[in-house]
């Protein structure tokens, strides 16, 4: 099966518990992850892209942080719709555009969004630099990039524990909450397989991003990356 079409189908069996199983897993860390990058775009006040939104939990945070219109694409259906059916009492649910589509091939023209944010999206694309070249291409000249993803904590003694939590619990606990475990097999393994913070900046670069940043959070647990289109 093609990665796009796998990635597609884990998230449409979890969706209902996906936010549930984020938060127990992450211990309640990954509410202040997504403010941290949300914080990165406040202050921009036009229009901003929020890819693989899922549930749009973070369009949302970023709403919150500064009300603006936040359109939030992703490949899933079932997450969107889930993501309406959660939010749609929100004071800040009309300033949402939800929208099924490919990060990898964007429905958007060209200089079209001040600023763009991906969650934990990055690492599930099948050709991340193509993902990254099309954000480039729907930013406006001046417009900022901020991607969450997790990355692997270098602390010797915790990286041990980490491993061991990602690939025994998580899929327990997602297994458990889901029915899915391999759904949670399948993120413990795409994080120990996506690159090092220094290649996804230099991936950024290549595609002619710049004044870039990584900053590492939760003893290395997630990166924010920042880039600017000049
Ligand atoms: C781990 S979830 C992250 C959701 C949300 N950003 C968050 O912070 O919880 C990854 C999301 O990426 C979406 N996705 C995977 N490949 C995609 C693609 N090529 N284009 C758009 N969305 C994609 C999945 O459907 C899923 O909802």
């Amino acid at each position: 099966m093609k990665k796009r079409d796998f990635v597609k189908e884990k998230f449409s069996r979890v969706t209902r518990r996906y936010d549930l199983v984020n938060t127990l897993g992450s211990l309640g860390r990954d509410a202040s992850w997504r403010k941290k990058a949300a914080a990165e775009l406040r202050e921009y006040a036009g229009p901003l892209l929020d890819l693989c939104a899922g549930t749009m939990a973070l369009s949302l945070e970023l709403i919150r942080q500064r009300p603006r219109t936040v359109v939030a694409l992703d490949l899933t259906p079932e997450m969107l719709f889930y993501g309406i059916f959660r939010h749609r009492g929100s004071p800040y649910f009309p300033f949402l555009r939800p929208v099924c589509g490919d990060a990898e091939d964007l429905p958007f023209p060209a200089h079209t969004f001040y600023g763009a944010t991906m969650a934990f999206g990055l690492r599930n694309l099948s050709r991340p630099k193509k993902g990254l070249h099309e954000i480039y291409r729907v930013l406006k000249p001046g417009g900022k990039l901020a991607i969450l993803e997790f990355s692997r904590p270098k602390n010797p003694l915790f990286a041990p524990i980490y491993r061991f939590y990602l690939f025994r619990y998580m899929p327990l606990l997602g297994g458990w909450l889901t029915g899915d475990a391999e759904a949670y097999r399948y993120l413990a393994r795409s994080i120990y397989e996506f690159p090092a913070p220094e290649v996804v900046l230099a991936w950024m670069e290549e595609s002619g991003f710049s004044s870039l940043r990584a900053q590492s959070l939760t003893l290395g647990v997630v990166t924010i990356y920042t880039g600017v289109k000049p």
